[in-house]
């Protein structure tokens, strides 16, 4: 069986969703791990009730951002993932980490990439006027919020929308859309070669696969 380490620092319905799409076998893998970094993250509680191996790494029992990452690959290459998923995890990872696990990483954002990256996308969204937002799944590279991009799925908004109105629609989609992608992963339907993310050997374009319904 196929394992995943996910790392989160909240509530965690993303993880939630993906455990239960490994227990009804939907995802044909197993979640060996569940690494926070904020001790009091929901998403602990969502692990501990599952019977899944948890643990919190806080930065400051750290020299620096590098040496946390690099225990935290260890443990990581100790329980011997096959991939990891950021399911909310709101730290930067160091390069050093990102290439250590080239094309075994993925990150799902709350903004349809390469437009904003980064913190705040709804506020930011809603400020700049948009009448669609949406999320997005990718690889991990270097660049925060840069790797090749894997699925997208769009969701509008609407002249009275609150930021809560766009949040839940887009969580929707990501709930629905982030176990699919990592059932294609664990299928071997998903890879990264350089800097494209190929379904079934064919190079998906810069915006993934799209998904256009809400
Ligand atoms: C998700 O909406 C995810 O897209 C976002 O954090 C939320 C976590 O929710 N991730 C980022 O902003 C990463 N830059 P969850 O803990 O309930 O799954």
């Amino acid at each position: 069986m196929k394992k995943i380490v996910v790392l989160i620092s909240g509530y965690g319905e993303n993880l939630q969703a993906i455990i239960d799409a490994c227990q009804s076998r939907y995802i044909n893998a197993e979640i060996i791990g569940v690494f926070s970094n904020k001790a009091d993250a929901f998403g602990l509680q969502r692990a501990q009730s599952a019977g899944i191996f948890h643990r919190t790494f806080l930065r400051h029992d750290y020299a620096d951002n590098l040496a946390m990452d690099r225990h935290i690959g260890d443990e990581i290459d100790n329980l011997g993932a096959d991939l990891i998923v950021l399911a909310g995890y709101m730290k930067i990872l160091s390069a050093e980490f990102t290439r250590r696990f080239a094309g075994k990483i993925l990150n799902i954002h709350p903004s349809l990439l390469p437009k904003y990256a980064g913190l705040h996308t709804y506020q930011r969204a809603i400020d700049a006027g948009e009448t669609e937002h949406g999320m997005t799944i990718h690889f991990v590279n270097e660049k925060v919020d840069g790797g090749a991009i894997v699925l997208q799925a769009k969701v509008p908004i609407f002249p009275d929308d609150n930021i809560t109105d766009i949040e839940e629609r887009v969580k929707t989609q990501e709930i629905r859309f982030y176990p699919l992608v990592i059932k294609w992963f664990m299928d071997g339907r998903l890879t990264q070669k350089g800097d494209g993310a190929y379904l079934d050997g064919n190079l998906l374009p810069p915006q993934g696969y799209a998904v256009d319904e809400s």
